[in-house]
């Protein structure tokens, strides 16, 4: 009936892949800043809200008992149990300068929009600008590109090169400037690459060793966070709680282990 991990791993793909076409297209005349969020940082463009419609249209058309939760409309309840969980560009403010670190994150969930309780089924992480495309089935693995992926081993925490993000808010990064601030004398180095799925993507590609964020939104991690695990990687929060907006570590398990105890001293 089209639930397997299979079948809705295809359809991720194809899904992220229809989206990305229509973000590469609209890539050099996006018409700038149409509207803000949560602060004059946190960016639309006209481009997000068509991806959007597109996504939702096609959900529509292929599984129409199921829900969608996407960042620009808010969520969608549906019948089936299922639920899509689509960012239709990571990284807006990248895509905004023609940084070419953004990308279509699209995954469906069963057991509702809420992290703590879903478990995500299948994902695709497609950056449009470098054409790569990450997916994962729940236990069937991850691949970039077609190549099944594994977390490379743990390196402990100072040789790590370390990934993170912040909020939009004042409030968000006057917290998150003070725990980047006493990360960084523990690390090798410090990225922030501005797509929260590339960077998941990347932990699950051996690029970072590890990565963390607080204050992501359920979009921002659903599809990638299936790629970390199916990878072999840990994803999690601190204090043993599962990996949320609150905080998302994802790493291999050693360095995961390494990297909460270290942010649970800084955080505390
Ligand atoms: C943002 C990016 C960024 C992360 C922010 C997210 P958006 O998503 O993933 O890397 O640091 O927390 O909100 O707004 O570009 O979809």
């Amino acid at each position: 009936d089209g639930t397997d991990a299979q079948s809705l791993m295809t359809l991720c793909e194809e899904l992220a892949r229809a989206a990305g076409d229509h973000v590469r297209a609209r890539t050099g005349d996006h018409g700038g800043v149409a509207a803000t969020k949560s602060s004059v940082n946190d960016v639309v463009t006209a481009v997000d809200t068509e991806v959007e419609t597109l996504l939702r249209e096609r959900i529509a058309a292929a599984r129409p008992d199921d829900g969608v939760l996407g960042e620009e409309d808010g969520v969608v309840a549906g019948t089936s149990g299922l639920t899509w969980v689509v960012d239709p560009i990571d990284g807006t403010v990248n895509f905004l300068y023609g940084i070419p670190s953004y990308a279509v994150s699209v995954a469906v969930v069963a057991g509702g929009a809420d992290p703590l309780r879903w478990t995500v089924l299948a994902g695709c992480v497609h950056a449009v600008a470098g054409g790569t495309t990450w997916t994962a089935g729940l236990g069937r693995g991850a691949w970039r590109d077609g190549e099944p992926l594994t977390v490379r081993p743990a390196v402990p925490l100072g040789q790590a090169l370390v990934g993170t993000g912040f909020g939009y808010t004042v409030a968000q990064r006057t917290r998150e400037a003070a725990v980047v601030a006493r990360m960084l004398p523990q690390v090798r180095d410090i990225r922030r690459i501005g797509s929260a799925a590339i960077d998941l993507c990347l932990v699950a590609d051996g690029r970072l060793d590890a990565y963390y964020e607080t204050g992501l939104n359920p979009w921002d991690m659903a599809a990638g966070s299936l790629v970390v695990t199916e990878a072999g990687g840990t994803m999690t929060g601190l204090g043993g709680a599962p990996a949320s907006p609150a905080m998302t570590v994802a790493a291999a398990p050693a360095l995961a282990a390494e990297l909460v105890a270290a942010l649970e001293l800084v955080i505390a």
